[in-house]
């Protein structure tokens, strides 16, 4: 597989896109089905001030009660939805500066294979069932290798 399609395969996995999606509502499990219990990204991206993401998750996951948790847990802002999109539109989306909040490709390598929300897709815990989750189907240390050396190579992203 060439960097990119490892990367792509881990960005295009649900345990990023649940918490990328193109509407007001987080997802949630294997079948991305609508956030229980009516949650929604309000104001900040933190939930409602009734029902704030921070009430339930956690700085890291409950295996007891099945809540997924690490810090500043929060729902990608929407400019920043993944959900639907081609891998290649997920690829310029994340370059593009008007989007991803001005960030430099160097900052943007440092938020793929540092940031604490997303290296938690690699240590998922389990669900409310108690029922481990599925991890992206490359593992951390091959994803991270890919993504740098995507970066090193000029970033390059495929036509399709
Ligand atoms: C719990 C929710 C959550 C999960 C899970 C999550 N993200 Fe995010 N993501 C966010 C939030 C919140 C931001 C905005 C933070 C910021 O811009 O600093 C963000 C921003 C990003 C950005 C910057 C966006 C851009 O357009 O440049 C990238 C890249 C990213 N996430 C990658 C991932 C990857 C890869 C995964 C899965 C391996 C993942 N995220 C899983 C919440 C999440
Ligand atoms: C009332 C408690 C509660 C609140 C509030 C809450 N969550 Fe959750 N969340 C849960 C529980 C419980 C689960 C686990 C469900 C399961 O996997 O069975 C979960 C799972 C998730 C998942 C699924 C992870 C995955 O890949 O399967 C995401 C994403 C998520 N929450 C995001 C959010 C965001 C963002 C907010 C705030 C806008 C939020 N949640 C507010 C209780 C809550």
């Amino acid at each position: 597989m060439e960097a990119f399609d490892k990367m792509m395969a881990v960005l295009t996995h649900k345990r990023c896109v649940n918490c990328h999606p193109s509407g007001d509502r987080p997802r949630q499990g294997e079948d991305s089905h609508y956030h229980n219990f009516g949650v929604q990204r309000g104001e900040n991206n933190h939930g409602l001030p009734a029902l704030r993401c921070q009430t339930c998750h956690q700085q890291e996951n409950n295996n007891f009660s099945g809540v997924p948790g690490a810090p500043e847990w929060s729902l990608a802002p929407i400019r920043m939805a993944w959900e639907g999109l081609s891998r290649v539109e997920i690829a310029r989306s994340i370059l593009d500066p008007e989007i991803n909040g001005g960030r430099t490709l160097e900052e943007t390598v440092h938020h793929l294979t540092e940031h604490e929300l997303v290296l938690w897709a690699w240590e998922p815990g389990v669900d409310a069932n108690g029922v481990p989750r599925e991890k992206p189907p490359v593992p951390k240390e091959e994803y991270i290798k890919a993504v740098k050396a995507w970066a090193e190579a000029g970033a390059p992203i495929p036509e399709e």
